[in-house]
C-alpha cells in the first residue's frame, strides 16, 4: 500500500498504478506505480527482474525528459517497494481520445497535431537510442492544457542503437493503432511522415520495417514482445 488515500487507477499484469491526491505541494498530487511480486517466480529472480525494470523505467523517463521530450517528471523512487512516484499527467490517453471520437471518425480530433507530436517525440526518443518496448495508444497521453503528447510506461524500455529495434518499436505501434482504432491508417501515415522529417535514420528504419513485414522478421519479433509485455 503506497498511502492511505491512494486511489487505484490501473491494475496491470506487472504493476498497480495509483493516484495520490496529496503529494508534497503538487496541486495535482502524484502517480505511484508499484511493481508487485510474482509468486510463480523464484524470489531472487523476481527481486532481480523487478529492480531492473524499476531502474530501467526511471532511467528512461529521466533520459527522455532531460533531452526535452514530454515525459512525467520522476519525483521519487522507492526500490524497497519497487515504486516510482511521478508527475500526474492531467488529461487522457490517446486511446481514450480516439475511442471517444471513433463513431464520428475523429472529425473533432486534431489528428494533424496529434500525429506530429507523436512522430517528433518518437524520433527524438530513438535518437537517444531509447527503445520503448511497448508502444501502444494507452502509453501515449495528451495533456488537458496544450496539445503535447506525453510518452509514458517505460517498463519494457531498453537502450539500443540497432535499426531493427527501432523498426520493431514502430511496428508494435502500427499494430496497436490498427488493432484498436479503425480507420486510423491516415493518422498513422502522418505519424511516420513526421518521424521521417525529424529523424536522420528514418529511411533505414523504414526500409527495415518494410523488409521485416515482407519476410516476417520484425512482425514476429513484435508479436513476441507484445506477448511478453
Ligand atoms: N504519470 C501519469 N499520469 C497520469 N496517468 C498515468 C500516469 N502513468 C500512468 N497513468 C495511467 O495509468 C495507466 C497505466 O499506466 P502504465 O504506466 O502504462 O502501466 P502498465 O504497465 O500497467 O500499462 C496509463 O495507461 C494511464 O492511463
Ligand atoms: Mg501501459
Amino acid at each position: 500500500m503506497v498511502a492511505e488515500n491512494a486511489v487505484l487507477i490501473k491494475q496491470g499484469a506487472e504493476a498497480r498504478v495509483f493516484h495520490l491526491p496529496t503529494f508534497l505541494t503538487q496541486p495535482e498530487g502524484c502517480i505511484a506505480k508499484e511493481r508487485f511480486k510474482k509468486s510463480y517466480r523464484h524470489p531472487d529472480l523476481d527481486q532481480y527482474l523487478t529492480s531492473r525494470r524499476v531502474a530501467q523505467e526511471a532511467r528512461s523517463l529521466y533520459k527522455c525528459k532531460k533531452a526535452g521530450m514530454d515525459t512525467p517528471t520522476v519525483y521519487f523512487i522507492d526500490m524497497v517497494s519497487a515504486t516510482i512516484y511521478m508527475e500526474n499527467i492531467v488529461g487522457e490517453t490517446v486511446k481514450q481520445r480516439l475511442l471517444t471520437h471513433q463513431e464520428t471518425e475523429y472529425v473533432d480530433v486534431d489528428t494533424d497535431t496529434m500525429a506530429k507530436r507523436i512522430g517528433v517525440s518518437l524520433a527524438k526518443m530513438h535518437s537517444l537510442n531509447v527503445i520503448h518496448g511497448d508502444l501502444t495508444t494507452s502509453n501515449l497521453m495528451l495533456r488537458k492544457e496544450g496539445d503535447s503528447v506525453v510518452v509514458i510506461d517505460f517498463g519494457l524500455s531498453f537502450v539500443s542503437s540497432l535499426i531493427e529495434d527501432k523498426a520493431v518499436d514502430l511496428y508494435v505501434l502500427e499494430r496497436a493503432f490498427s488493432s484498436t482504432h479503425p480507420k486510423t491508417e491516415p493518422l498513422f501515415a502522418k505519424v511516420l511522415e513526421h518521424y521521417l522529417s525529424a529523424s536522420s535514420q528514418a529511411k533505414l528504419i523504414f526500409s527495415k520495417l518494410e523488409d521485416g513485414i515482407k519476410n516476417d522478421n520484425v512482425r514476429l519479433r513484435g508479436r513476441k514482445r507484445s506477448m511478453v509485455g
